[in-house]
């Protein structure tokens, strides 16, 4: 593994955007989308790509028994201090591992997970399909996949509501923009992803939008305070709905795939 461009991005991410309404809406939806599809706990979940664990510490304080894969050791510090601060018995069903998602496999030595989450890393990718192969090997039989990654149908939507009109308008062909984080990503579609699962065997079941609203009022220049827990509670609750829905999910600048597989 090469340098760790994640190392300067720990704090803006882990601390910053998770703190925004945003971060909360993401969390919120994502899980309730999961839940949808999860068997019980303590069923085992791999997160490919975790981060500072968001995501999947969630799932282990639910009683889920998850393992953390990352390739950046700065995230994984980070998620290892935000662990020390749950209760014991979460953290106990709690493993990181460090190692390239496009080796997950070998990095937790042929296990086979009940879901593998993969949320937000594809798009730092140049080519997603090493990574997605091994996301689906990594998945036992009727296990859950799940993929969180950049919509490349709505490229146009951040530089319009940043009313930065001429890059909006060659946006709506591009693939590629520089990310909220500063860094360059890549989007995808939910039929072109959909057929790299099935390739791994992986059934599509149903796709959502992540959030919505909340990136037209910031992007807009409207600030939505995170500690009015009543009003985040109910942005919450309204995106969540939104992202089941058409045509509001077809707008969502993310999307999540959520697979079986075969
Ligand atoms: C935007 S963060 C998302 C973190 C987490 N999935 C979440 O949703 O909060 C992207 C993460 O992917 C990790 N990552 C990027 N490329 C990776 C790779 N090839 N293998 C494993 N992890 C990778 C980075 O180190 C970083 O922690």
């Amino acid at each position: 593994m090469s340098e760790d461009i994640w190392a300067g991005l720990v704090d803006r991410f882990a601390d910053k955007a998770y703190a925004s309404v945003k971060g909360y809406v993401r969390t919120y939806v994502m899980h309730q989308q999961l839940l949808e599809h999860l068997p019980p706990p303590p069923a085992p979940v791999l997160d490919v790509g975790g981060g500072a664990g968001h995501q999947s510490f969630p799932l282990a304080q639910a009683g889920y028994d998850v393992t953390l894969l990352d390739s950046s050791p700065a995230m994984l510090d980070k998620a290892r201090q935000r662990l020390a601060r749950l209760p014991e018995e979460t953290r106990r069903r709690v493993t990181f591992v460090h190692g390239d998602g496009a080796n997950a496999d070998a990095a937790v030595n042929g296990r086979r997970f009940a879901a593998v989450l993969c949320h937000g890393v594809l798009g730092y990718l140049e080519d997603p399909e090493p990574l997605v192969a091994q996301l689906c090997r990594c998945a036992g039989s009727g296990g859950v996949v799940s993929i969180m990654t950049g919509n490349a149908k709505t490229s146009a939507v951040r530089p319009a509501l940043e009313r930065r009109w001429d890059d909006a308008l060659a946006s709506f062909d591009t693939r590629t923009e520089i990310g909220v984080l500063g860094v360059p990503g890549r989007a995808d579609t939910v039929e072109e992803l959909s057929e790299l699962i099935r390739r791994g065997g992986v059934e599509p079941l149903r796709w959502y939008g992540v959030w919505l609203f909340v990136d037209w009022l910031e992007f807009g220049g409207t600030e939505l305070d995170p500690s009015d827990s009543r009003q985040v509670a109910a942005t919450a609750a309204v995106e969540l709905e939104a992202s089941r829905r058409d045509p509001y999910r077809q707008l969502s600048r993310v999307f999540h795939l959520v697979g079986r597989k075969v």
